[in-house]
């Protein structure tokens, strides 16, 4: 069950040149007319009618290939960038329409900010480069080190306090980036590729982190990257953009499954299907079952329930809410159905 709405991005559009605002001024066009004739006339439409919701506690992720708008979007809902039109709620309030003064007080309370090359002062330490926001917050010295200390201990840095960035190792910094990010306590929190920049192990390290850090805290969080996998793992919901437009939103298995088009498809080719697979949709009636097979969750992820597979060659009984049976899980079964989505056949897409 999604929770209400953290921030609604409706509509917006970000378009550099020389006079974007002209074209919206009595325009009637829909979206794509509206981009090509600012590309016509000499304009680049980086963000176009990018419309999506985040919930209070979900993890929205937005990919798309470089130069597809992921930065200019994220920025945009922080007013880094300006955005031309649109409107960014958040709790139902309109940022574009905050003066300098209030935007100043939601970025340094409400929001956190984690950037692909982590952005850190080279002449602070780490536990000063996290104190920073709190300074500007307003927080005494006291309570600084103690949210400093807190969140250090979050990321896994203690013993580390002292270290300047340069003697830090990438995936090191990084942490300290996003120590920093959480340690304003942010209600949204916004995460442009925080992890691209590291090797594939420390990278796997840093997602296990993150959705360490986010079961505990819950933020509302957009999260940018290249990677699928990386998304899959994280998203609970994401958005494809291409050329400056959204083109699919979904959770990672309805992109996988049902693809809006080819450009989506790309994406989710390489994703091996079993990673996606859930009981239920593995499962066929088997009346002369034997009894007192391992019971398993309409919803387990297959990959997961593998080895229990293994273990018991008659099968896996998929057993719903008050226990009703519904199906069975054998190797065969789960043959089946791959060899299904592995052609062209969609396979229902499991919510949950
Ligand atoms: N200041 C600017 N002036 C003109 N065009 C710009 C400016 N900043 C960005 N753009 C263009 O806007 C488009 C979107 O850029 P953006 O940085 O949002 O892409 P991205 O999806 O984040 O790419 P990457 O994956 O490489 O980070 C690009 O074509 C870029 O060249
Ligand atoms: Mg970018």
């Amino acid at each position: 069950m999604p929770g209400p709405v953290k921030l609604s991005c409706r509509n917006l559009w970000k378009v550099y040149g020389p006079d974007p605002a002209r074209f919206f001024v009595g325009s009637s066009e829909g979206p794509d007319a509206l981009a090509q004739k600012m590309r016509a006339g000499g304009h680049m439409p980086a963000a176009i009618d990018a419309g999506f919701d985040v919930h209070v506690g979900e993890t929205f992720v937005i990919m798309g290939l470089s130069g597809s708008g992921k930065s200019t979007v994220i920025r945009c809902l922080s007013r880094l960038i300006e955005p031309d039109h649109g409107q960014v709620l958040l709790d139902g309030e309109d940022l574009l329409a905050k003066s300098a003064q209030e935007l100043i007080e939601i970025r340094r309370h409400k929001l956190g900010m984690v950037f692909q090359n982590f952005g850190l002062l080279p002449h602070l330490n780490v536990i000063e480069n996290i104190a920073f926001p709190l300074r500007l917050q307003g927080l005494t010295s006291a309570q600084q080190r103690d949210r400093a200390s807190h969140v250090i201990d979050l990321v896994g840095l203690k013993g580390r306090e002292h270290s300047y960035p340069s003697q830090l190792s990438g995936g090191q910094q990084q942490r300290v980036g996003i120590a920093r990010s959480l340690a304003v306590e942010p209600e949204l929190w916004l995460l442009d590729e925080p992890f691209s920049a590291l090797d594939p192990l420390i990278r796997r390290q840093m997602q296990d982190e993150f959705l360490r850090i986010q079961r505990v805290l819950k933020k509302s969080i957009v999260f940018i990257t290249h990677d699928f996998m990386e998304a899959l793992r994280i998203a609970d919901r994401m958005a494809i953009m291409r050329d400056g437009r959204i083109v699919q939103i979904g959770t990672p298995e309805e992109l996988i499954l049902n693809p809006a088009d080819d450009y989506v498809a790309q994406f989710t080719g390489e994703v091996p299907r079993i990673k996606i697979l859930r009981a239920h949709q593995c499962a066929v009636a088997i009346a002369n079952r034997p009894e007192g097979l391992p019971q398993v969750g309409p919803d387990d992820r297959m990959e997961g329930l593998l080895p229990k597979l293994a273990a018991s060659p008659a099968g896996l009984d998929v057993v719903g809410q008050g226990g009703a049976y519904l199906g069975t899980v054998t190797a065969t079964s789960l043959v089946e159905t791959l060899g299904r989505i592995e052609g062209a056949g969609p396979v229902p897409v499991a919510h949950g």
